[in-house]
């Protein structure tokens, strides 16, 4: 496929703390630039592992990511971060909102690592806010939101440098029904937008709404198709 936006060779992830894990065994895969993306599998294969390593949270084993033309995995670290601080964008499972600051701090985070200036950053994490629904909420702190609340001020944070990628680890694992359709509402538009969005999950109305299906077993690659059932 010549219009993948990541693509992995061989990508092995081998943790040693006390005992070896094998999370990840030579994975290949791309992902279709501008697709919707779902990454599924049982809990402890790997899901994670994969994600950080595809959005250079993380180094591998061995094996190479590559992110457009750029070898994620042979990039010096300062520049690694440049390029997750200006390209991609992470909701992480437990959202990782810092709890002293309000909804609108937590958002200009992203930008100060960023290099935003600070009236820029107070404007767009406003405007951000305002967009996932949150207008009345800048000021309050991540204990004084529901579970669907926090998560949307993370996919406003996960947004604020205007990503190419938004990946999402399993952001729907926490929320009710309601809470699940309005992600998926906004999971749609941020796509629509033409970003790549790359969502771990165990939900079928996410994957049902994916149009690329990766599945994990073992650390190992089972399937990598579109969803009209091409491979890949
Ligand atoms: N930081 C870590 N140190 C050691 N082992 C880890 C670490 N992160 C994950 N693992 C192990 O790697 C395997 C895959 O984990 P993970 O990628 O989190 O799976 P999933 O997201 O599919 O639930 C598991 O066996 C897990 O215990
Ligand atoms: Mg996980």
């Amino acid at each position: 496929m010549n219009n993948a936006i990541i693509r992995t060779e061989k990508l092995s992830k081998v943790y040693d703390r006390g005992f070896r894990t094998v999370a990840l065994q030579e994975v290949n895969l791309q992902i279709p630039r501008g697709s919707l993306a779902c990454i599924m599998g049982p809990s402890g294969h790997g899901k994670s592992t994969l994600l950080h390593l595809l959005g250079g949270l993380d180094r591998p084993s061995s094996g190479k990511v590559w992110l457009d033309e750029v070898e994620l995995t042979s990039v010096a670290a300062d520049r690694l971060a440049e390029i997750r601080a200006r390209k991609i964008g992470f909701v992480f499972q437990f959202f990782n909102l810092l709890p002293v600051l309000t909804s609108l701090e937590n958002v200009q985070v992203a930008m100060m690592l960023a290099g935003v200036s600070k009236k820029e950053q107070q404007e767009r994490a406003a405007e951000l806010l305002n967009l996932v629904g949150l207008g009345d909420k800048l000021r309050a702190r991540p204990n004084q939101l529901s579970g669907g609340q926090r998560q949307r001020v993370a996919i406003a944070r996960a947004l604020a440098n205007d990503p190419e990628i938004l990946l999402m680890d399993e952001p729907s694992g926490n929320l009710d029904s309601r809470a699940e359709q309005e992600l998926l509402e906004q999971i749609g538009q941020v796509n629509d937008q033409g970003k790549t969005v790359v969502i771990v999950t165990h939900s079928e109305s996410v994957a049902a709404m994916a149009q690329h299906r990766i599945y994990i077993r073992d650390g190992q690659l089972m399937g990598n198709m579109d969803t009209t059932g091409e491979n890949r």
